[in-house]
This record gives structure tokens, sequence and C-alpha cells, in this order.
């Protein structure tokens, strides 16, 4: 397995759940990480802890509802560390409703953080990621495969993020690029428990994926050795069916 240690990570939505799991993850194998998000309070705590397995890693404030402030992480990335290994974007956002009534401000809200900004952050790093050593990884969903009633705007979101995923791979592999989709089922996390409050079926974390293991999932498949990539994963809860 081909070893993470002192390689640098960018990782979106570091302030919790599946995010926040992988920087525990990232900085234990060794990797700088650099932890975007907007609770700056939680993301500072998270820093202070990983620096522990990985001094350089830097918690950064940003909305990823706003460009400029995108850009400034960007230049901030750029002047901090030079180069980045891994992009690992995981912040997302969801809302219910059905499609006769859903606000199409809501639809807006779930572009602009589950497609847009990926796509715009990705563009705005690409000069900056290792050309031998990259990756970037997107925690997309199960709703790929099985949309879900409801929740049209935030299933059609995370289709867009796999074609996003899959067009980008073909054109940045030839660079040496990698880029894997991540597609987990339920997870306990706080968007979970809001899932589970809007569905009125209990929250019950244990019958669940941890985010624990979507991590260990993200860091094995990252030291797969770089004559091989893998693509697609999708992990579900055991007994999910
Ligand atoms: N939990 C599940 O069951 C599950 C299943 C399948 C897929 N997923 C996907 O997994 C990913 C992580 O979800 P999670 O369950 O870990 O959710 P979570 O605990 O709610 O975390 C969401 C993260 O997104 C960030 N975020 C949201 N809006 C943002 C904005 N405007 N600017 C910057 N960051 C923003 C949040 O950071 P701040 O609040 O600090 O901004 C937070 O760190 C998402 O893409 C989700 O769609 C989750």
């Amino acid at each position: 397995m081909s070893d993470l240690k002192d390689q640098i990570a960018v990782v979106t939505g570091a302030s919790s759940g599946i995010g926040k799991a992988c920087c525990y993850a990232l900085a234990k194998a060794g990797v700088a990480v650099c932890l975007l998000g907007r609770n700056i309070n939680e993301l500072k705590k998270i820093e202070s802890e990983i620096r522990e397995y990985s001094p350089l890693s830097k918690a950064v404030k940003v909305d990823l509802f706003n460009d400029d402030e995108i850009s400034e992480a960007v230049s901030l990335i750029k002047n901090e560390y030079g180069a980045v290994h891994i992009l690992v974007h995981s912040a997302g956002i969801y809302s219910v409703g059905k499609v006769k009534e859903a606000p199409v401000q809501d639809f807006d809200d779930q572009y602009k953080i589950n497609v847009r900004a990926p796509y715009f952050l990705t563009q705005q790093l690409l000069s900056l990621i290792d050309k031998s050593l990259g990756q970037i990884v997107f925690i997309n969903s199960t709703v790929v495969m099985a949309a879900k009633s409801n929740l049209s705007q935030y299933c059609a979101t995370k289709s867009a993020l796999k074609a996003l995923a899959d067009s980008l791979r073909i054109e940045i592999n030839t660079e040496g690029i990698r880029v894997l989709t991540i597609y987990p089922g339920r997870t306990a996390t706080p968007m979970q428990e809001d899932i589970c409050k809007h569905e009125g079926i209990a929250y019950n974390a244990e019958t669940m994926i941890q985010p624990e293991q979507v991590a260990k999932l993200l860091v094995s498949s990252l030291k797969m050795p770089r004559d091989a990539e893998i693509t697609d994963i999708t992990v579900r809860p055991m007994n999910a069916a």
C-alpha cells in the first residue's frame, strides 16, 4: 500500500460527520489536513486535536455559498502548502419536500453546495494538485442508485455530482490524478439525525454506518498502489435491506 505520510489534504465539511471523521483518519495517516467549513470554533477544536498527529493541519473558515471566500481559501492553501495531494468533498446539504411543493430556492441552495461548490473548488485547486500523487474524492450518496420520494432535489444534485466526478476522471486521469466517488447509505451524523426527524423515525445511530468506517474506507482506497484506481465505492449499513 502507498504511504500518505507528509501529503497535504483539503477536506470540505470538515466540521461535522463524515468530513470530520476523514480529517482524523487522514491526520493519523500522517497527512497535513486543511479543514474547510463555516463553524470555525469546531474546526479549531478538531485542528488542535489532529495536530498531535499532523502538526501542519489548519482550520480555514469558508462559506461554500461564496465564491470569493472559496478563492481566498485557495490562495491561503497555495501560500501555506504550495501543493495539494488529496481533495475530499464532503460538505453537503439536503432538504425535503415533494416536487409539487418544495421551494425552488431549496433546490438552488443544494445545487450550490452539493454540485457547484465542488466544481468551483476543484477548478480553483486543480493547478495545485500533485500530478503524480493527486487524488480527488467526492462523498456522494446511495440515493444516486435509488432515488427517494420527498428528496428529489437532493437526489438530483447527487446524480449531478456523480456526473461531475465521472467527467473529471476522464479529463485528469491522463495527468496522473485519480478520482474516487464514495456512495454511503445511512451514516450516523447530524445530517442523518435530522433526516430521521423529518421522516418521523427514531434515530438509531448503532444501526447505521459509523462515519469512522467511511473515513477508514477513504484512507485505505487512497493508499491503493498507483497502478490501479478505485472509481466508485458503495457502502451501506449491514442489514440495510
Ligand atoms: N449522513 C448520511 O447518512 C449520508 C449518507 C449519504 C451521503 N451523505 C453525504 O455525506 C456528506 C457529509 O454529510 P454528513 O452526514 O457528514 O453531514 P453533516 O454532519 O451535516 O456535515 C455537513 C458538513 O457540510 C458543511 N457545510 C454545509 N453547508 C456549508 C457551507 N455553506 N459552506 C461550507 N460548508 C458547509 C458543514 O460545515 P459547517 O456547518 O461548518 O459550514 C458540515 O461540516 C454530504 O455530502 C452528504 O450528502 C451523508
